[in-house]
């Protein structure tokens, strides 16, 4: 059967339109979450790319121009660390003609954004979302790995603030049972009355290092009560079908708080992401145990051909891991080691940014 594709109208097994492009730049990263690169793990079994293995900036363009083409109409710039990547200003203000890209965001641990905010703003970047999971410098280190201060995310913020990125910022926090839910209110305390965003996440089972355990998630209604306890809350409608955070505004006007339950209620119904890895792989799912190789085609540099085969692999995606993870872990008895999902040779947050 040949794919669907008409002005953007290419769908998946499930009907679900592909309209994201995540675009890792970099698998490094200066921080060691513990749930994402814990430094035990880390000690010399790991190897990151070399900068020759990583996609240059022509071929990302060239990869971005394809998927425009086939409907794709919000990127996002991700890790390890993209601002780690050298030059990754100039990556933006590429990616920023291209036909058909409405909107630009980068996911960064904020630690070298005082440096870039200007640089990645005068690039055409749309927006930004900060990874900050404590509001205090022990909390921090506990959470980091010890790497980084908190100080240096906090003014990370503040000059993204003072450069007054278009549409905005966003601070994501993940909260883990028993290891940083003491900061959900300090976070929101010093979040609130802000015009930026805080989106708490639930814990998810991504990558293979970090020991997940459904008694270590803290549920976004766990969350939310707790919140809504001392400010309450009432709900705010989507801005788009398929957004991923549920929105919540303070009753007392001061401002917007967001919860991604993708362990509770998972959203896959309307997932519209595609990531491609740093070194030109392509996953339709956050929890794919293996992707797609495009490097052959884009050493070819035959534009065709990688959009006929983005075009299949869209048309062929029946992913939705998350929920069926939830379906699985419903059934009696099973934990999440025991459920047939596999799990042995999932991608890494690190190499796939989230
Ligand atoms: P905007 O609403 O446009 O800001 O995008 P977003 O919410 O998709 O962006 P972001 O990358 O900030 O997502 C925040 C977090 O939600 C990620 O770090 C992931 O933890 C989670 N997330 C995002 N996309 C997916 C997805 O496709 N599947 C799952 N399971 N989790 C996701
Ligand atoms: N569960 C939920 N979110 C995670 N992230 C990384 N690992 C996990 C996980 N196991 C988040 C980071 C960052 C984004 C890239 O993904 O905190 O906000
Ligand atoms: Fe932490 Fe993100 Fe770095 Fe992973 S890639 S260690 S989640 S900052
Ligand atoms: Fe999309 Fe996979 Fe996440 Fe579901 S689990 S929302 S299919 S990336």
């Amino acid at each position: 059967m040949q794919p669907n594709v008409s002005g953007g109208a290419l769908k998946d097994f499930y009907k679900r339109p592909l309209r994201d492009l995540r675009i890792s730049v970099m698998d490094r990263c200066n921080l060691r979450c513990s749930y994402c690169m814990p430094e035990e793990t880390f000690h010399d079994n790991y190897q990151f790319l070399s900068p020759q293995e990583r996609l240059s900036f022509d071929e990302i363009e060239e990869i971005t121009k394809v998927a425009a083409s086939l409907g794709v109409v919000k990127l996002r710039l991700t890790g390890g660390e993209p601002l780690l990547r050298k030059g990754i200003e100039n990556l933006i203000a590429r990616l920023k003609k291209i036909e058909g890209i409405e909107d630009i965001a980068l996911t960064t641990n904020g630690i070298l954004l005082k440096k870039n905010a200007q640089s990645l703003k005068d690039a055409g970047l749309s927006r930004v979302s900060v990874s900050l999971d404590a509001m205090s410098q022990s909390s921090f280190e506990g959470m980091s790995g010890g790497r980084g201060k908190l100080s240096q995310v906090l003014e990370g913020i503040q000059a993204a603030q003072e450069v007054n990125f278009p549409a905005g910022i966003k601070v994501n926090a993940v909260i883990q049972k028993n290891v940083n839910d003491d900061q959900i209110i300090p976070l929101a305390a010093y979040f609130r009355d802000t015009d930026i965003i805080l989106r708490f996440i639930e814990y998810m089972d991504v990558g293979t290092r970090n020991s997940w355990s459904m008694r270590r998630v803290v549920s976004s209604a766990e969350i939310r009560d707790l919140i809504g306890a001392r400010w309450p809350l009432e709900p705010l409608d989507p801005h788009y079908k398929g957004e991923v955070a549920d929105r919540y505004r303070y009753k007392d006007g001061k401002g917007e708080v967001g919860f991604i339950s993708s362990v509770s209620s998972p959203f896959c119904a309307d997932c519209s992401r595609v990531r491609l890895s740093s070194e030109g792989q392509i996953y339709t799912c956050l929890f794919a145990d293996s992707g797609f190789d495009l490097r052959p085609l884009i050493k070819a540099k035959d534009s065709e051909k990688i959009k006929e085969f983005l075009e299949k692999i869209w048309h062929d995606r029946k992913d939705r891991y998350s929920l069926d993870r939830n379906s699985l872990l419903n059934e009696e008895g099973k934990t999440h080691r025991q459920t047939n999902i596999p799990g042995g040779r999932r991608i890494e947050m690190n190499y796939i940014g989230g």
